[in-house]
Parts: structure tokens; sequence; C-alpha cells
């Protein structure tokens, strides 16, 4: 088996509900951070990371996404007659080399790991990464470039982890913990969303992930776990005592932005950390903090 991580799944092919009425004709990972799409983030964060083949499983009607990556030949005639030399290269810089991006089908919505079960042809023998393009996440070093680098160190199967407070626990998928070696754990079990009081840890996993090709394997017993949908972390868990399992606390900021809060500090966050848009944005957050205290 290759040791080098260079492909990466982005399972896109969810109902993205929780942002209804706009998914129902915008896919959720086409929606704004400031002025990219939230796909383009997971994008530069797995280019950075040294991936070079990226496997899009999508669904019905998530075409607007095969199109961002397009090119635009109009818009960049456009852009050119006009002498518009700087936003001509930010609109070059989203087309994706021809071959590079493929996209699978899941004909139905089953999960997560179904999702990604979905990519197995186009995986072969080799680790892998898996990107959820709606944990968007700030970092000096792109979490996915600290991942592999760790990876590289202790191969098995390596999942993102961050501490989360107890009562949002049964959100996630949480880690028990065999021994804790800092920016590492190894995991001796897997919890996909604890009832409460029963998580083992409050350490969750989040959307980043290098896998082993044995994953795809033990997903195509296709079990069904919590929620009646086909976990990823049930895949996983079955190699804690196989090829092993470690959580990575990586070095940055997660926002969750499947979740309508979360967009909403991402936007906020992404606008604060931009020169053309601080000062408007700040000013304005005062202006509506004050406002809220003088009412209070
Ligand atoms: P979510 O749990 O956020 O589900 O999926 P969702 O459908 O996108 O959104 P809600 O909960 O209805 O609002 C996490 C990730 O897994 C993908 C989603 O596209 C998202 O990137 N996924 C989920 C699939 O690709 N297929 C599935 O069957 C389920």
């Amino acid at each position: 088996m290759k040791n080098k991580v260079t492909k990466a799944i982005f399972p896109v092919a969810g109902l993205g509900t929780r942002f209804l009425p706009a998914t129902k004709s915008v896919p959720k990972e086409i929606m704004t951070l400031v002025d990219r799409p939230l796909v383009q983030y997971a994008i530069d964060e797995a280019r950075a990371a040294g991936i070079t083949e990226f496997i899009f499983v999508t669904s019905r009607g998530k075409g607007a996404l095969e199109d961002y990556f397009d090119r635009a030949p109009q818009l960049e005639a456009e852009l050119e007659a006009k002498g518009k030399d700087q936003l001509l290269e930010v609109l070059k810089s989203t087309t994706m080399e021809s071959g590079a991006i493929a996209y699978i089908r899941q004909h139905k919505a089953l999960g997560l790991g179904h999702a990604v079960w979905c990519a197995r042809r186009l995986i072969g023998d080799e680790p892998f990464a898996v990107i959820l393009p709606d944990d968007v996440i700030a970092a000096e070093t792109p979490c996915l470039q600290q991942m592999i680098e760790a990876y590289e160190e202790v191969g098995g199967n390596m999942v993102a982890a961050m501490e989360v407070p107890k009562e949002r626990a049964s959100s996630y998928g949480i880690l028990d913990v065999r021994e804790d070696m800092g920016s590492m754990v190894s995991v001796k079990d897997m919890v996909e969303k604890p009832k409460a009081g029963e998580a083992p840890s409050n350490l969750a996993v989040i959307g980043r992930y290098i896998l082993t090709p044995k994953i795809l394997e033990n997903l195509e017993h296709k079990r069904s776990g919590a929620g009646g949908e086909i976990q990823l972390t049930d895949a996983i868990a079955e190699e804690i005592d196989g090829e092993g399992v470690y959580g990575f606390r990586f070095r940055g900021q997660r926002f969750d932005c499947g979740s309508k809060a979360g967009f909403l500090q991402a936007t906020v966050s992404f606008g604060l950390a931009r020169d053309d848009l601080k000062d408007d944005l700040s000013r304005y957050l005062h202006e509506v903090i004050s406002s809220e205290k003088a009412a209070q």
C-alpha cells in the first residue's frame, strides 16, 4: 500500500435541511463565507496539504457545485475586455485542472459512511483524506496539513478532534481515550452521538479524517448504526484493535457551518480577518453591542 496521501473525498450529498429553504435550490457547500463558497475553503486546505486528486460525492441538485469549478469563458472574456485583471486572477484560481476533480453520485442520502463508500473505486489501495466542507477551520497551518504530518509519523487512521462542552457531546462522535499523548490521543472506543451523560470524554470528532482502504472494506458490510444511517464512525471504530485509530488535536478554530449559528459566527470571524472589511464590520458590531447594552 502506498503511504502518501494524495486523494481526498468531499462528501457533499447531504440534504442540508438545517438551511431550508435556501438549500431547496442552493447546495449548502456553495453558500458563501464573505465572498467564497464553503467548498473553496475545503479545496484550498486540501491543496495546501498536498492533495492532487479531489473526489466529490454529490447528489441530485448539486449542479452549481460542478459549475463552480469549471471555466467561465464568457465572464473571463468580459473581465479581460474591461481590464479587471485582479478579478480575472481570482476567477481563474477557482478553476480546477481538467482531470483533477471527479464527481460520484450518492443516489440516496444513506449517511456519511455510505457517501465515503460510494468513492471506493476511485480510492483503490491507498490511504485517503475525507474533508467535510461545512466544518471550516481557520488555522495558521491548515488542519489537514497538520494531520498529514502527524499521520506520516504514526500511520493508522486519524480523526480531527476537539474539546466540546459536555452538554454538546450528544451532537458528535466522541472518543474514548486510551492514551493521551498531547497533540494526539490513541483511541480505545468511539461513540456516535452518545446519550446525555453517557459520553466517554469531551473529545469530539470533527470533519477531517485520514483513513486507510480497510475502512472502505468495513463500510462494505453497510451496517446501520445510530440514526439509521451508515456511520463512518462505526467503520473507523472497527480498526481500533486493527490498524489503530488516533485522535488529533488540531491547532485552529473550527466553525460548524452546517448550523446557522456556526455559519454566522464564521461570517463575522472571516469578515474581521479581511483588511478590506474589518474596519466597517467591527464599527458596526460595536454599535450593535452598545445599543444592546443600552436597551438592557
Ligand atoms: P450533515 O450531518 O451535516 O447532514 O452531513 P446534511 O444533510 O449535510 O445537513 P442537515 O443535517 O440536513 O442540515 C455531514 C456531511 O456529510 C455529507 C453532507 O453533505 C455533509 O458534508 N453527507 C451526509 C453525505 O454526503 N451523504 C449523506 O447521506 C449524509
